[in-house]
């Protein structure tokens, strides 16, 4: 199977985790795609769906999927989102798409994350991905000093900005054995809006696609189950 079949596979498998006449929360990227294809067939099965950017908002209501505004919303039973890495601890690099911090704000509001991802996503340590950082755009320099300080190599994402009109610097270099610190450290940092590692709230269930089929893992469970 091609990456994409795996993405796919995945996306579709987090379809059981959609509740009847809720609202959904959806995240971003390739794989989410597959997943909004997949929920387009479901549609009359929920209230609409909570969007973490413009592009899955497009999507949602290309489909006809109603767009709510999460300020409408106190909760979401279910958030369904891609990674760029997760560990064996459910702590998730996201925001190669860039769409890191509106995927923090609805997974924040969420009761369970549900991380579709093929296997290449699964790593030992966070890190060789680079960490996606959204930043104020007068605060770039100083946040690619402070950022150098904690060990990291920062490059600014050429030729981007992202839906909240800021900038992403991605830090290469960084290997992360304390996430949840990390995430804190690098959020302290004046200028940073948000950064990509989601450790202090990190997924619930994993979604994991490989070449066997698609294997689920609960938080606080060590064994995959098959789906
Ligand atoms: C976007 C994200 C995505 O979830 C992450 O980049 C994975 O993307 P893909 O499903 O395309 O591999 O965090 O900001």
């Amino acid at each position: 199977m091609t990456q994409d079949e795996l993405k796919r596979a995945a996306a579709l498998a987090a379809l059981d985790y959609i509740i009847d006449g809720t609202i959904v929360g959806v995240g971003t990227g390739s794989t989410v795609n597959h997943f909004i294809d997949g929920l387009a067939t479901k549609r009359s099965r929920i209230r609409g769906a909570v969007s973490s950017s413009e592009a899955s908002s497009a999507r949602l209501t290309a489909h006809g999927i109603p767009v709510f505004d999460l300020n409408d919303i106190e909760t979401l039973p279910v958030y369904v989102d891609g990674a760029d890495e997760i560990d064996g601890g459910f702590c998730m690099i996201k925001g190669g798409g860039g769409a890191l911090t509106r995927e923090k704000i609805v997974a924040a509001v969420s009761e369970r994350f549900v991380c579709i991802c093929d296997a290449s996503k699964r790593v030992t340590t966070l890190g060789r991905f680079p960490l996606p950082v959204e930043v104020i755009p007068m605060a770039c320099a100083h946040v690619t000093r402070e950022l150098s300080r904690l060990g990291g190599r920062p490059t600014l994402r050429e030729n981007f900005v992202t839906d909240n009109g800021n900038l992403i610097l991605d830090v290469h270099g960084l290997s992360i054995t304390d996430p949840v610190m990390l995430e804190a450290e690098v959020n302290q940092i004046v200028g940073v809006v948000t950064n990509g590692l989601f450790a202090s709230r990190g997924a619930d269930v994993l979604l994991l696609a490989g070449a066997g089929g698609v294997e689920r893992y609960e938080r606080g469970l060590t064994s995959a189950t098959p789906v």
